[in-house]
């Protein structure tokens, strides 16, 4: 079902009006500082639009998880020095969202705030009616483009958008869910998608809900090694799960030839002796090493793979790619998207730790999420309360 979108509010619905928006600004932190401001940025056209045309903006936002109340390593107050930046504007800080209603109706025309941690007040992620309300007392409408958060069923994700109307998608948001919708819709064929991570329960349903979509899944990371072990090979110390080997075996009888494992990997006899590390084949891992990345024999073959297709999904690094040299699959793959794409693929990436193995090329890719969980649940086919909660287009 299509959303209302804020491109199809007219413009009095939003000149001096409060827009009440809820954004994904759970970014990476450290000693105080925004390190990945891709979740800030992203939220810009929607901001500058609504400023454009009038509108008081105030942004909802959760940060971690904090444990039901403040605690000032998760206050919002971090992103507000990068925030302003990118915005070119000050910004109102609202510290306790029942006191800032004042605030809200103080603010200019295109002016800006910030509220306080949404998950600082009891109640946010029991989708409380009462703080639900708290919140929509903020805004005159509201729109959510917080993506990464739409499969929450929070007071500020859900709760709120049943209580301001108009509640409509805003443009990151849109685009989300165009570019991953579309994969599953009517993908151009080859279709090719390519999972990573440590592990395969998180994984599972996507797996299952792709392989009927794709003409191949390419399976890489410590994920791989658990199809390995459930085939009887020998991992050593790998990371798998045991209690998974029956269903993957199961998805190896059930997928035919579409799912493709790493003919090799490289391997070492821990992280710390990274320097002791060799490829081998994926017969041929010796008891006490473990596996930290496909070798360069599964880069070429997948390489080779991606640029036959025409959609490519990715998901999740091939190896440790924090540790060189065990990020070389990780980047051979990031570097086979670019180059599908330079010859006409959709690429698309899903969010997560694959994000930041293609920092710096998100222009040369058709799209990079910024939601992980929500991407994925998307692809699963679940329904995204988030989304489901705003007005039909
Ligand atoms: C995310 O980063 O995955 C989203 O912001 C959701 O955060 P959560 O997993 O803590 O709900
Ligand atoms: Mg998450």
């Amino acid at each position: 079902m299509t959303k209302r979108s804020l491109r199809d509010l007219p413009p009095q619905a939003l000149d001096g009006k409060r827009a009440l928006v809820r954004v994904d600004f759970n970014v990476p932190l450290k000693d105080g500082r925004v390190t990945d401001d891709t979740r800030l940025r992203a939220s810009l056209p929607t901001i500058t639009y609504l400023r454009e045309k009038g509108a008081r903006v105030v942004l909802l936002s959760h940060l971690g998880r904090p444990k039901g109340g403040p605690e000032p390593k998760y206050s919002l107050r971090q992103v507000v020095h990068d925030l302003e930046r990118l915005l070119g504007a000050p910004l109102e800080f609202i510290a306790d969202p029942e006191s800032g209603v004042s605030t809200t109706r103080r603010l200019p025309r295109g002016g800006v705030a910030l509220v306080e941690n949404t998950r600082f007040w009891p109640g946010e992620e029991q989708n409380d009616a009462g703080l639900a309300r708290t919140f929509a007392a903020l805004g005159d409408l509201y729109v959510n483009d917080a993506f990464g958060s739409a499969h929450r069923a929070h007071a500020s994700t859900e709760g709120v958008a049943h209580l301001v109307k108009p509640a409509v998608a805003g443009f990151l948001m849109e685009r989300e869910l165009q570019y991953l919708g579309e994969l599953l819709d009517k993908p151009k064929r080859p279709f090719i998608a390519v999972l990573g991570g440590a592990k395969i329960s998180g994984k599972i349903d996507v797996i299952r809900a792709l392989l009927p979509k794709v003409d191949a899944l390419l399976i890489g990371g410590a994920m791989a090694c658990t199809f390995f072990g459930a085939m009887g090979l020998e991992v050593g110390n790998s990371l798998v799960e045991p209690d998974r080997f029956t269903l993957a075996q199961e998805l190896l009888k059930t997928s035919g030839k579409k799912l493709i494992l790493p003919r090799g990997a490289v391997i070492a006899p821990s992280l710390e002796r990274a320097g002791e590390h060799r490829s081998v084949t994926a017969d041929a891992i010796p008891k006490g090493w473990a596996v930290y990345d496909i070798d360069a024999a599964t880069q070429h073959d997948f390489r080779a793979r991606l640029l036959d297709a025409k959609t490519i999904f990715w998901n999740g690094p091939m190896g440790v790619f924090e540790t060189p040299p065990f990020d070389a699959g990780t980047r051979a793959v990031a570097a086979a998207l670019v180059e599908a794409g330079a010859k006409g693929a959709v690429t698309v990436v899903g969010g997560g730790d694959s994000v930041a193995a293609v920092a710096g090329m998100e222009d040369k890719l058709t799209h990079v999420s910024t939601g992980g969980g929500a991407s994925l649940e998307l692809l699963e086919g679940k329904t995204l309360p988030g989304v489901a909660a705003l007005e039909n287009a």
